[in-house]
């Protein structure tokens, strides 16, 4: 069951007209937000963002934080699965063919639920590989919009060379993934690169940095230079879908000793445990 302009459905039975201009123009944002026991986790950081999201292409928000809450809780609860991945998004709406904002139109709102699965043991244990490809986005990859031809291309290039996630590069320095956030390790040291323009502020990017803080692991957030994220002793990449996953070879070649390095394996366990106990919703407990 989905949630579509105001009402209830079966997936199945939805419908959105050809001149959406979320179809015509990929023009509208978009939210991931996991649920735990179906229990929302970070809704108001993931609404926050959307509202971000939204500001960007100035689109106004057609519901309130409560409203968004409701809406969401509603979808969760018609769906039968205690783990969901919902997604939303908001285009301008439909109107005629004109790539300037028009004057009236009704934002369309889409809520769907998909299942929830977590990267096996087996993944985890073993990591991904993946394959560094330069950055050839747009400016503006902090709004997380639903055109992601750029992000589609990028990861497909990674996948047709048998890799799992990109780690993208501009300028010589590590942005992100095609859909995910990028961290290195080098001597013992957590490296992220700084939220700009360039990179999605991804939710599950902050609780690894609040997990990191909570637990004195050292953390430095400051560009990281390709050579850096070549020589890293450990790499890993986070998101809402995937959680905190090592990357264990890249280009080829292993990171590290080709296992999950110990500040990758502290993330995944501190991340398991604070997701497992959402009463904290919006804080880090000290461990
Ligand atoms: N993508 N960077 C990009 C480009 C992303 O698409 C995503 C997530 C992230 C991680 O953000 P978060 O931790 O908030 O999920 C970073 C989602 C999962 C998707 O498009 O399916």
């Amino acid at each position: 069951m989905i949630y579509l302009n105001g009402q209830f459905l079966p997936l199945e039975e939805a419908r959105v007209p050809v001149l959406d201009r979320g179809f015509i123009f990929g023009d509208g944002v978009y939210e991931v937000i996991p649920v735990y026991e179906r229990r929302v986790f970070r809704l108001p950081q993931h609404l926050a963002r959307l509202q971000a999201s939204m500001d960007a292409i100035g689109l106004s928000n057609p519901h309130s934080v409560d409203q968004w809450r409701d809406l969401i809780e509603r979808v969760v609860a018609l769906n039968t699965l205690a783990d969901q991945s919902i997604y939303l998004q908001v285009t301008r709406g439909v109107a005629k063919r004109d790539h300037a904002f028009p004057l009236e139109a009704v934002p369309t709102v889409l809520i769907m639920s998909n299942p929830l699965k977590p990267p096996s043991i087996a993944l985890r244990e073993s990591g991904v590989s993946a394959v560094t490809l330069a950055d050839n986005r747009w400016l503006r990859c902090d709004i997380k919009s639903i055109a992601l031809l750029g992000n589609v291309l990028l990861r497909q290039a990674a996948v047709a060379a048998g890799a799992m996630e990109c780690v993208l590069l501009r300028d010589g320095f590590l942005t992100e993934g095609a859909a995910s956030n990028i961290f290195a390790v080098r001597a013992g040291v957590l490296l992220a690169p700084p939220k700009s323009n360039l990179i999605l502020p991804g939710i599950t990017y902050d609780v690894v940095l609040e997990l990191a803080r909570a637990s004195s692991l050292n953390h430095e957030v400051r560009p990281v230079s390709e050579a850096e994220v070549r020589g890293a002793d450990e790499l890993m990449l986070t998101s809402s879908t995937r959680e905190v996953l090592p990357i264990t070879i890249l280009d080829g070649k292993n990171v590290g000793d080709g296992t999950p390095g110990p500040l990758t394996r502290r993330l995944m366990q501190l991340f398991d445990r604070h997701k497992l106990d959402l009463r904290l919703e919006n804080g880090v407990k000290a461990s």
